[in-house]
């Protein structure tokens, strides 16, 4: 199940229309200034709680909200496996959101401006 949410969280499954959770919360997943929320040191009760909420549409974002579609792609067995991979992962010390993205956003998301794109290093 470890195995499996990594693999969601860092490449997602494209066969199945999930794109990375790196993608857009950043490669280090501590989120992306300002408006994208990092994924670490969180309990693994509240991520699946959130990714159920969104489900059921109990949570909802600026249209297009792209953590919904996102989440209505996740089985209940992909929502488990991601919310214990990320929640045993480390929370690097100091580790703040990222400024930029290597890549453009595979979706847009309502609510979020534009992230930059870097040029040369790779966002952390
Ligand atoms: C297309 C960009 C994008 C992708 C890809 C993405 N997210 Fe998100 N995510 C967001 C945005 C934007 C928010 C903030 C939504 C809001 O305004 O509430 C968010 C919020 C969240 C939150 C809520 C965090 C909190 O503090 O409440 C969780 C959990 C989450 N995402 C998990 C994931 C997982 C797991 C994946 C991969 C399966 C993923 N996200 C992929 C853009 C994305």
């Amino acid at each position: 199940a470890l195995e499996q949410g990594r693999r969601l969280v860092q490449q997602g499954d494209a066969a199945r229309n999930i794109p990375a959770c790196v993608a857009c919360h950043g490669a280090g997943m501590t989120g992306v200034a300002p408006s994208i929320p990092g994924l670490l040191g969180l309990p693994r009760d509240y991520l699946n709680s959130q990714l159920g909420a969104w489900k059921t549409g109990q949570r909802r974002a600026h249209a297009p909200d792209c953590m919904a579609d996102i989440a209505r792609q996740l089985t209940p067995h992909d929502v488990s496996a991601v919310s214990a991979w990320l929640a045993s992962q480390p929370v690097v010390a100091g580790g703040k959101p990222a400024r930029t993205l290597p890549a453009a956003m595979p979706v847009r998301c309502g609510g979020v401006a534009d992230v930059p794109v870097a040029t040369a290093a790779v966002a952390r």
